[in-house]
């Protein structure tokens, strides 16, 4: 999909769609009120007669309005004015792009841009609308044999600004929405592939792949570049598996030579059995998306490409499977991780923490200015989060600020969680520095604590997506999250 901005009346654009909001009840938008003064109260009129209410998500397709350019005008309800916020004005965008994508029209001209949203300028109205129409058009049939028809997909839209004044922001706000919608993309196909497609030999192909066409160094370490490293945590997950592990580092060097990078870490597993620790059948399909983590930094490296960002970034992906092979690790089990830190692996459903930790330790040789791993690490993130907010630790109160407001800013919500010391208590092992498990009682804030202990050196932090990354049910499939958060994040860094 193109994407372009515009200024300009609505009665005047040669478009093949014209798309204005009516607020409930019957109450219509400026620019609904510029086309109704152009058909001489043609809207107006269908108004009246209870056509369009201006219920939110309600849409209704005009052909032939008299006095305008256009070839249709649709009309996109929005709920009640003193209601309308960022989720109505996402839902209102979504509405709109869903009846343009089903209708004949190539490109519309979408006027909900102009609608004022409580507390957010026209830069977020235009970044939202790119990245929401894009996540509306979203298909994932590259398994299917036949694939779906849409007769004609939108292939074009028009972004309007009220004021010419408006126009240099709203392009760079559209730049951004559409590197972050396509990156959420590729991080969805990552996703929703099956686990014996995307293994991690696959996923380092295809993180090859995308940083050749956008322009990033991309190194692919083996399993004998990894023993040399001594990053036997990590080694010890591969080891029930037939698929040999890769760990992926790609590099963007957006900054001056000498810039402290930020480094991402994304969780690879590509599919989590839970290994000798056997997960119950149930459900076990979606352990397909446990390399989420990884597919959200891969991805975000190809919107940190595609804006240029004047930034040095990496992104670290240690991937593997978590399966309970012959000569898969045991409970009870004794490994040294690169750090020097012996872990006794109590549960070998605990490996996420167990990879990232090697990860974390390969991370100082770039003396980086912050660490953010990403990764889908507890179950129990999800019991206390649900599937609203992505759970935040940090050991910089100051890096935790930066990517809630990241968060809060792309609509792609973390929440803070504590990492107090108290908590460490419960990774106390007999026989090792540590347990990979600290028991029932706030499973995800332990699982941090783990990982704190490798991030000692540098200013960190972690984002438990195990609830944001993916929808369960009848929508199943992979969100595109914490896509949004990460490249607004790096854009707020490389903006000084
Ligand atoms: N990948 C899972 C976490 C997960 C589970 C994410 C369900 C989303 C939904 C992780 O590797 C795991 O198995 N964690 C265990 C840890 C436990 C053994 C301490 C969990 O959460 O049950
Ligand atoms: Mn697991
Ligand atoms: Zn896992």
């Amino acid at each position: 999909m193109e994407f372009s901005i515009k200024s300009g009346s609505p009665e005047k654009q040669r478009s093949a769609c014209i798309v204005v909001g009516v607020f409930e009840p019957r109450k219509l938008t400026a620019p609904a009120e510029l086309l109704d003064a152009a058909s001489k109260g043609y809207l107006a009129d269908i108004v009246r007669r209870g056509d369009m209410e201006g219920k939110a998500g309600r849409t209704l397709l005009l052909h032939n309005v008299p006095g305008i350019l256009g070839d249709r005008v649709l009309l996109v309800g929005l709920g009640r004015e003193k209601d309308f916020r960022e989720r109505e004005y996402r839902e209102a965008v979504r509405a709109a792009v869903k009846t343009l994508d089903e209708t004949g029209a190539f490109d519309g001209s979408i006027y909900l841009t102009e609608v004022p949203v409580r507390r957010r300028d026209i830069a977020w109205r235009v970044r939202q609308a790119a990245i929401t129409a894009i996540e509306t058009v979203y298909r994932f049939d590259s398994m299917k044999s036949k694939k779906e028809e849409v007769r004609r997909p939108v292939r074009k839209l028009t972004l309007m600004v009220e004021r010419r004044n408006e126009l240099a922001a709203a392009e760079a706000a559209m730049r951004e929405g559409e590197a972050t919608g396509q990156a959420m993309s590729l991080a969805k196909d990552l996703g929703n592939l099956p686990g014996n497609v995307c293994t991690p030999t696959y996923l380092a192909a295809r993180a090859r792949a995308m940083a050749e066409a956008a322009g990033l160094t991309c190194t692919i370490l083996e399993r004998a570049d990894c023993e040399a490293l001594k990053m036997g945590s990590f080694l010890s997950v591969a080891n029930g598996s037939r698929q040999p592990p890769k760990f992926i580092v790609l590099e963007h060097r957006g900054g001056k030579e000498g810039d402290k990078p930020v480094v991402l870490v994304g969780k690879g597993i590509t599919f989590d059995t839970g290994g000798i620790s056997l997960k119950p059948g149930e459900g076990m399909d979606e352990m397909k998306f446990d390399m989420c983590g990884a597919a959200s930094v891969i991805a975000t490296m190809q919107a940190v490409a595609a804006l240029k960002l004047p930034l040095n970034v990496v992104a670290l992906v240690p991937a593997t499977e978590n399966m309970p092979g012959g000569a898969a690790t045991k409970p009870g089990d004794i490994v040294t991780t690169m750090s020097g830190q012996t872990v006794e692996i109590l549960n070998t459903d605990a490996e996420g923490r167990l990879i990232l930790c090697d990860a974390l330790t390969y991370a100082e040789r770039y003396h980086p200015a912050c660490v953010v791993d990403v990764a889908t690490l507890t179950g129990a993130c999800v019991i206390a989060l649900g599937h609203v907010a992505t759970g935040l630790y940090s050991n910089s109160d100051s890096l935790a600020r930066e990517l809630i407001g990241a968060g809060d800013d792309a609509h792609d919500r973390a929440w803070h969680m504590p990492l107090w010391d108290d908590y460490q208590e419960q990774l106390k092992s007999n026989f090792a520095d540590m347990a990979n498990i600290g028991g029932r009682p706030a499973g995800s804030v332990t699982a941090a604590c783990f990982l704190s202990r490798f991030a000692k050196k540098f200013d960190w932090a972690h984002l438990d997506i195990a609830g944001t990354a993916w929808k369960s049910g009848a929508a199943k499939g992979a969100t595109g999250r914490p896509v949004p958060l990460l490249t607004r994040f790096l854009l707020g860094r490389s903006a000084g």
